[in-house]
């Protein structure tokens, strides 16, 4: 029987070649160490250390907060449990924008100190200097478009993205010119499928979507939303695997109880 760690440690030639055969492309995202383990144990091709960990680890209603410390330690926790997956890093808000020196600083130090093995960042034409200087580190780049949550403030809304013609064809410019700059991939954030599917068969390196349809080279979702460990974010696009919401929830009322009533421990739980 093959186990997980029979299969190839994943590169990004692995990913190109994966696209090239046809073979799709499955993201998640990952932040701690336990979760990383179970998700490259399970064979995962990628995991995103994304900075959705300021909403679902730390709390916050927007992944603006998360900063370029707490990426470092959510990735290192993750790269100590990873055997196979390709981890990228997303650089946090604040991080790269308008400043590629700064960008080339923080991509580095996510390497250095994390091991991780690419970073991601949101944007197109408008982040190409920084996209540039950390490539030519050698630095593996994600690039993402369409819905761009550090952008929150500037859309103001989390709807679908580029169902306008401007929109749609700023979004295949952009697409364009990160596969040019050298991106090894491209994660598309709910827009409409068919747009997608356009700028997946017209661009040679991996797309992966997020509510972005079924016509790209692969699919991320957010860990703790398809696990369903919190019932409240419900976007047309989340498959649930589970309910861990309610799984949990069960046990520590258990527990409790047992607790409580003063079952737990019982004779063969002590010393
Ligand atoms: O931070 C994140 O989880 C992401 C995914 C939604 C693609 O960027």
């Amino acid at each position: 029987m093959n186990t997980f760690k029979d299969l190839p440690k994943i590169t990004t030639h692995v990913l190109q070649a994966m696209k090239q055969r046809g073979e799709k492309i499955a993201m998640l995202t990952g932040y701690d160490y336990s979760m990383a383990r179970l998700l490259d144990e399970a064979g995962i091709d990628v995991i995103l250390v994304g900075d959705s960990a300021s909403n679902v680890m730390a709390g916050h209603k927007t992944t603006l907060p998360i900063t370029l410390d707490q990426m470092i330690y959510h990735a290192s926790s993750v790269m100590r449990a990873v055997d196979r997956a390709l981890v990228v890093v997303d650089l946090p808000f604040g991080s790269y924008q308008g400043n590629s020196k700064e960008a080339l600083s923080t991509a580095i130090r996510i390497m250095k100190e994390s091991g991780a093995n690419a970073i991601k960042l949101e944007g197109g034409k408008e982040v190409l200097e920084s996209i540039d200087r950390i490539l030519s580190a050698g630095i593996p780049v994600l690039g993402h478009l369409g819905l761009t949550p550090q952008s929150i403030n500037k859309f103001g809304t989390y709807v679908v993205r580029a169902t306008e013609k401007e929109e749609a064809e700023k979004l295949k410019d952009d697409a364009r010119l990160l596969e040019d700059a050298g991106c090894f991939g491209i994660v598309l954030e709910k827009i409409p499928a068919a747009l997608a599917g356009e700028v997946a068969r017209e661009v040679e390196i991996p797309v992966i979507g997020i509510g972005a349809g079924n016509e790209v080279d692969g699919q991320v979702l957010v860990l703790h939303d398809m696990l369903g460990l919190q019932q409240e974010f419900s976007p047309r696009f989340l498959r649930r695997y589970n309910n861990l919401h309610d799984s949990i929830i069960r046990s520590f009322d258990a527990y409790i109880k047992d607790v409580k009533s003063a079952d737990f421990p019982n004779e063969n739980e002590q010393y």
